[in-house]
């Protein structure tokens, strides 16, 4: 069977290691690692003082990861720096806030080139390699130049931009030139799909983008194909209905003391729209005076990326948000905004998300967002919560039976709420209905597989083996 060897920034706890952030991308893929006896490589975590390149293996619950220490500089311009202030932002549309220093795209390549050299004795001429998401883009190129001639995959996570925001990167067409390495990307969505083809026609004349989903420049060809990611829904089910998540929900329902609860899950990051979101429950409390001391919003936002300024800045303006709005609406007896900065671990969250009325999943741009499909795989099919979601989620693609919403508009997203609080029982279970539907039909493993199919199609082996 194909050996599969993963690579990505941060390499995931292994399953059985009971991290509370253990994600179904994880799950998934210790998986398939498992099945090929494969290895997933990446960044420690770790700042060392000098780059050493030296490998620390781990074996866990069957999944062998192979990870390496960074120096600080490393840290600063491969990661705070070119990932998280230049890509990050422009990725995301937020052009203004991208920072464009040469020092960063230095220390990207060099990173890059660092994670080829190092993962290079661990390739045999039959793996199938895959990298994930922007931090790691020329990853593909800088191994091809040290001769490896393995099927290479590459899937982004977050959106792809709009063309005329990615030519303000000044390394815009060697980001791009280096993704002709690959033999297969993945997107999210067609959304993201058509944007980056969009781009290719109006960058590379020269390269001949097929119907099917082929582009060919020079000697090189690569397939793209839009492949949404899902969550693992058995196991978030299961989680769902765990005595842990039933504690939770039953202290969450008592806290609530008949009032209907608004949540919201989402790390601290400018791109999930927090501020528009507040503003939107703002302007609920003020229309609809009547759901005043009836609701209660819970948003559960742990800090990200604390290194970073803007980070820095949008929690300081989330503080002064929710200060505000308690101050403006909360009685002795009410506070309207629970605004809480820690993680949860998952049988909690899935608890709460049961307990809720309704989920505001509102980011201004997202390459998927799982917390849409794990909201709608934790709820009870007798009596669901409504999930509202942003158009501007590569998600809102798959679940069009949401309320979707224009995140960037306050009355939208106090319309959507308003209409949530009174929908009809029936009408909430049948859009939950079609839309659990796609949750477990295109979920974690499905979407390996088609990934894994895809990229080792050229010598008919089907990968679908390696999925549980
Ligand atoms: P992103 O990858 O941009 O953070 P996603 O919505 O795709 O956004 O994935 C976020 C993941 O992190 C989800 O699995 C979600 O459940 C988890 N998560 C987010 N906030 C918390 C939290 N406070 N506690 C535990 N898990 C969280
Ligand atoms: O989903 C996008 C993503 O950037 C992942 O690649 C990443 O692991 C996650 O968000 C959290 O961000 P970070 O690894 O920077 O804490």
């Amino acid at each position: 069977m194909t050996r599969l060897i993963v690579v990505s920034n941060r390499v995931s706890p292994p399953v059985g290691e009971g991290k509370a952030n253990q994600g179904g991308l994880a799950v998934a893929l210790s998986s398939a690692l498992r099945e090929t006896n494969g290895i997933w490589f990446g960044w420690s975590g770790n700042e060392i003082d000098a780059f050493t390149g030296q490998i620390n293996f781990a074996r866990n619950d069957g999944v062998t990861t192979a990870t390496v220490d960074l120096e600080a500089q490393d840290v600063e311009e491969y990661y705070n720096g070119f990932a998280n202030r230049t890509l990050w932002p422009l990725f995301h549309d937020r052009v203004d806030l991208a920072e464009f220093e040469r020092t960063f795209a230095g220390g990207y390549e060099r990173v890059n080139a660092r994670f080829a050299e190092t993962m290079l004795p661990l390739v045999t001429s039959e793996d199938l390699i895959w990298v994930h998401d922007y931090h790691l883009i020329p990853l593909g190129s800088e191994l091809r130049q040290r001769g490896v001639t393995n099927h290479i995959g590459f899937f982004l996570h977050t959106p792809w931009p709009v063309l005329r925001l990615l030519l303000a990167l000044p390394s815009h067409r060697q980001l791009v030139e280096a993704l002709f390495d690959y033999d297969l990307i993945g997107f999210q969505s067609q959304t993201w799909l058509d944007s980056f083809l969009l781009y290719v026609r109006e960058q590379f004349a020269e390269a001949d983008v097929t119907e099917d989903g082929t582009i060919r420049l020079g000697e090189r060809t690569v397939r793209v194909v839009a492949c949404p990611i899902g969550i693992d829904t058995r196991e978030f089910v299961a989680s769902a209905r765990s005595e842990e998540a039933e504690q939770a929900r039953l202290d969450m329902l008592k806290s609530l003391d008949g009032r209907a609860l608004i949540i919201g899950v989402d790390r601290l990051d400018y791109s999930k729209g927090l501020e528009q979101r507040f503003h939107g429950y703002e302007r609920l409390l003020a229309d609809h005076p009547e759901y005043q001391e009836k609701v209660s919003l819970l948003q559960i936002a742990p800090p990200s990326r604390e290194n970073v300024e803007s980070y820095q800045d949008i929690r300081r303006q989330l503080d002064a948000l929710s200060g505000h709005i308690n101050g403006e609406f909360a009685t002795a007896l009410w506070v309207p905004l629970r605004y809480v900065n820690r993680g949860y671990d998952r049988a909690s969250l899935a608890g709460m998300f049961r307990a809720s009325r309704a989920a505001l999943v509102t980011p201004l741009r997202d390459g998927m967002n799982l917390v849409a499909k794990e909201y709608v795989a934790a709820q009870d099919p007798d009596d669901p919560g409504v999930l509202i979601l942003s158009r501007f989620a590569g998600a809102a693609e798959q679940m069009k039976e949401a309320l979707l919403v224009n995140p960037f508009s306050p009355e939208e997203l106090a319309d959507a709420l308003a209409q949530a609080l009174r929908m009809p029982l029936a009408e909430r279970q049948s859009r939950w209905k079609a839309l659990m539907a796609n949750v477990e039909r295109e979920d974690v493993h499905w979407w390996l597989r088609s990934f894994l199919d895809a990229l080792d199609d050229d010598d008919g082996e089907p990968t679908a083996s390696l999925v549980a």
